[in-house]
């Protein structure tokens, strides 16, 4: 059987529910006998689980936390998940680089250009196949943040961060319209994951 595995990114503004979303994902994966791998970013290594919890509770300026995002994942591209594909397995990541797209140059103003010198050094020829994009108005997610506590240092920033985040990524998303697929967040459970599998559905056909 021909192997076609599947690099799969989950991106959204803070408080978006993507936690929800990956019990969806997984659940669909597993029903289909696809077998797949979940990490998520910045994290999935042993390093990379380390320079998380600097970059999501330590004030650094925006450009070392940008090289740090990008050590994170040099180390999960290589350690985990260009292995992976290469077996044949399916990578579904909680965040990857659109976030810093978003985050370090839409949320925190580091030029872009600096991002994409990075992102062609750590993953020149590897692109999620599909990007799901977890969307909601700011007051909304901003809400749900709150009720849940405990916040960390980019769930703290200002509303106006946050939707410069949100913009960014609905940017990146009309830039790449094949790629993204923006799921409305802001809709009944049911329908999201009756989206969701539809999307999946799609890509796997
Ligand atoms: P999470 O809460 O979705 O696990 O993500 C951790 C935080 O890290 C989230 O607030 C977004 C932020 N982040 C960046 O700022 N830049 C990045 O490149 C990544 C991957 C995450």
């Amino acid at each position: 059987m021909k192997l076609n595995p599947k690099f799969i990114t989950l991106e959204g503004v803070d408080g978006a529910g993507k936690s929800t979303c990956i019990k969806f994902i997984k659940k669909y994966l597993t029903d289909k006998n696809h077998n797949s791998f979940f990490t998520r970013e910045p994290g999935g290594t042993l390093l990379g689980e380390k320079l998380r919890e600097i970059l999501l509770h330590d004030e650094i300026t925006p450009e070392t936390e940008t090289l740090l995002m990008f050590a994170a994942r040099n180390e999960h591209v290589q350690q985990v998940i260009t292995p992976n594909l290469q077996s044949g397995i399916n990578v579904i990541s909680d965040r990857f680089t659109d976030a810093t797209y978003a985050y370090q140059s839409g949320g925190k103003y580091v030029d872009s250009k600096k991002i994409t010198v990075l992102k062609n050094w750590v993953h020149v020829n590897l692109k999620p196949d599909l990007t799901l994009l977890f969307d909601l108005p700011i007051d909304v997610s901003l809400t749900r943040l709150k009720s849940n506590g405990n916040l960390d240092k980019f769930e703290k920033e200002s509303s106006d961060f946050h939707k410069r985040i949100r913009n960014s990524y609905l940017d990146l998303a009309k830039k790449e319209p094949s790629r993204f697929k923006i799921i409305d967040s802001n809709q009944n459970i049911n329908i999201i994951e009756k989206e969701i599998y539809l999307v999946l559905d799609k890509l796997f056909s």
